[in-house]
Order: structure tokens, then C-alpha cells, then sequence
């Protein structure tokens, strides 16, 4: 039996993540700062499907936190073989006027612990020469964000990151995944202050459970970028050829929208 990893298990796409490996019958390991969710989703899942799951409560922000998810693992003799790095929150509003502590977390959950699991566990994945890692991104990642400027940049270094070393793996038996979600239904839009604002001021967005579908099934491919949704795609693809003053201005008019 396999067994996955996934940060951010407590809500919204993780948690559909984690439904899907079950589904597959994977072992998990569920890592979040919100225990009670993790240990009600293992108890439904350990009985509907009669995998294991192995729920660790973590702050991701915290410096020490991916040597300690990694420690925890080696301890309970697991051996991971997908890794799906997916915790991630934004902040909107102005950056002169946001909580500079708040910024700072994001940076530390979006890039600093995703890159220190990605390097503990890719060396083992390596010298297995097989598995998978997924790193949730977002169209986001496309074009620089009036509103949300550092959490669009946290996502640039994730889809940039994942990409490059998607490359440096070729031939090792192991892939880089960048999911990239446009807007979706799930804990991030209140997580993130925006309640209807910018890209969720309109409504039709599609569930957790369609974009982790949609997920997963490309991380299984060995994708490289998978941009979730027709709409998305073509965003993404004008973004490369428009010039980007007008971008990010134009950027900034749909992130200024339901306010
Ligand atoms: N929803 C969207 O529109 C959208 C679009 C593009 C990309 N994304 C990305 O998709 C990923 C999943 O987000 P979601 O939409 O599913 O939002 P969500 O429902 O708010 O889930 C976020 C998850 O991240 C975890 N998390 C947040 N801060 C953490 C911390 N300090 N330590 C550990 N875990 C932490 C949360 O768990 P706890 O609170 O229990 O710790 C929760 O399980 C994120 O990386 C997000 O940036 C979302």
C-alpha cells in the first residue's frame, strides 16, 4: 500500500485530497494546525475504506515544522510516496496597511515549509527512483496581484520552484506537479478576507472536490503545470504575450471588484 502526505488536510481541497487517496486505498499521513478535523476525517476514512491514517498537528509557519512533519514519519516507520505540499492562505488588502506577522506566516506556510518538505522527502523519493510530488500553486502565480501582492508572488516562487526542479528530475523516476487552481469554493476565501471580493466576487466557481479530482489525476500523468479549467488556461496563456503594465492593472481592477 502506498502511502500519501497532505498539508492543508483540515478543509477545502486537502481534505478532498485526502478522500481521493482513501478512495484509491492509500495510507495517509494528514498534517494541519486543526486536530479535531484531522482526527474526525481519519476515524471516517479508516473506517469507510480500512486504510491507516496518520494525523499530525502542525503549524506550518513555525520554523522547525517540516523537519519535525519529516522526523514524525521516519519515527512511525512511514514511507511516503506521494507528497502533496497544499496548506496555504493569502491576506487581502493593501500591503502598507496589512499585518506584517500575517505576511511573514504566508511566506513561512506558502514557500519556506513547502520547500524544506519538498528537499526532506525528495531525497528519499530519489533514491527509491519513484514518487510524486504535488505543490498547490494558482493562477495566481501568472501575474503579479495589487491587493494580494504577497500572496501572489508566494505562489509565482511555487509554480517557478516546482517547475525547475520538475526538470531537474527528469530520468529519476520522480515528478514535480504544480497544481493551479483558479477560484474555488473551499475555507480560503474567508481565510484569506476577501468575502466576495476580487476573483470571488462572482459566483459558479467549481468545488474542492472537482479541482482535487482534477488534481490528482494530473499528478498521477507526471504533469508538470496543471492549470484547473478552460477559462484558467486561456487567462493564463493571454497573460504571457499582454504587456505587463497593463496586466497589472488589469490585475488590480478585478481584485478591486465586489468591494
Ligand atoms: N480556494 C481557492 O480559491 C484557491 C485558489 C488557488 C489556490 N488555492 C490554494 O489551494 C491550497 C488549499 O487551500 P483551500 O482553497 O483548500 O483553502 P482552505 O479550505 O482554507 O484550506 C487551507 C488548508 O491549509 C491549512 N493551513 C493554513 N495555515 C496553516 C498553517 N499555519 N499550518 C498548517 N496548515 C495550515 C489549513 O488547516 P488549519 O487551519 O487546520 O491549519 C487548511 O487545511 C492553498 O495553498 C491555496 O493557496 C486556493
Amino acid at each position: 500500500m502506498a502511502t500519501a502526505l497532505i498539508t492543508g488536510a483540515s478543509s477545502g481541497i486537502g481534505l478532498e485530497l485526502a478522500k481521493i487517496h482513501a478512495s484509491k486505498k492509500d495510507n495517509l499521513v494528514l498534517v494541519a494546525r486543526t486536530i479535531v478535523r484531522l482526527n474526525d476525517l481519519k476515524s471516517e476514512l479508516e473506517k469507510q475504506y480500512g486504510i491507516h491514517v496518520h494525523c499530525i498537528e502542525k503549524d506550518l509557519s513555525r520554523s522547525t515544522a517540516a523537519q519535525e512533519v519529516y522526523d514524525e514519519t521516519v519515527d512511525a516507520g512511514l514511507r511516503i510516496d506521494y507528497l502533496i505540499n497544499n496548506a496555504g492562505f493569502g491576506d487581502y488588502g493593501w500591503f502598507h496597511q496589512s499585518n506584517l506577522n500575517r505576511q511573514q506566516e504566508m511566506i513561512d506556510v506558502n514557500i519556506s515549509s513547502l520547500t524544506q518538505l519538498t528537499h526532506l522527502f525528495l531525497q528519499d523519493m530519489v533514491s527509491r527512483k519513484s514518487g510524486r510530488i504535488m505543490n498547490v500553486a494558482s493562477t495566481a502565480a501568472f501575474q503579479p496581484g495589487p491587493t494580494m501582492s504577497v500572496y501572489f508572488a508566494t505562489k509565482a516562487y511555487v509554480l517557478h520552484f516546482s517547475e525547475a526542479i520538475n526538470e531537474e528530475l527528469k530520468g529519476t523516476g520522480v515528478t514535480v506537479t504544480a497544481l493551479c487552481p483558479g477560484a474555488t469554493i473551499s475555507g480560503f476565501e474567508q481565510q484569506s478576507n476577501m468575502n466576495g471580493k476580487g476573483f470571488f466576487h462572482r459566483k459558479g466557481h467549481p468545488t474542492s472536490a472537482v479541482v482535487a479530482t482534477y488534481g490528482h489525476r494530473a499528478m498521477l500523468q507526471g504533469k508538470s503545470v496543471a492549470i484547473h479549467g478552460f477559462m484558467n488556461r486561456l487567462l493564463t496563456f493571454t497573460v504571457r504575450f499582454s504587456p505587463r503594465q497593463l496586466v497589472v492593472k488589469i490585475t488590480r481592477k478585478i481584485q478591486e471588484m465586489g468591494n
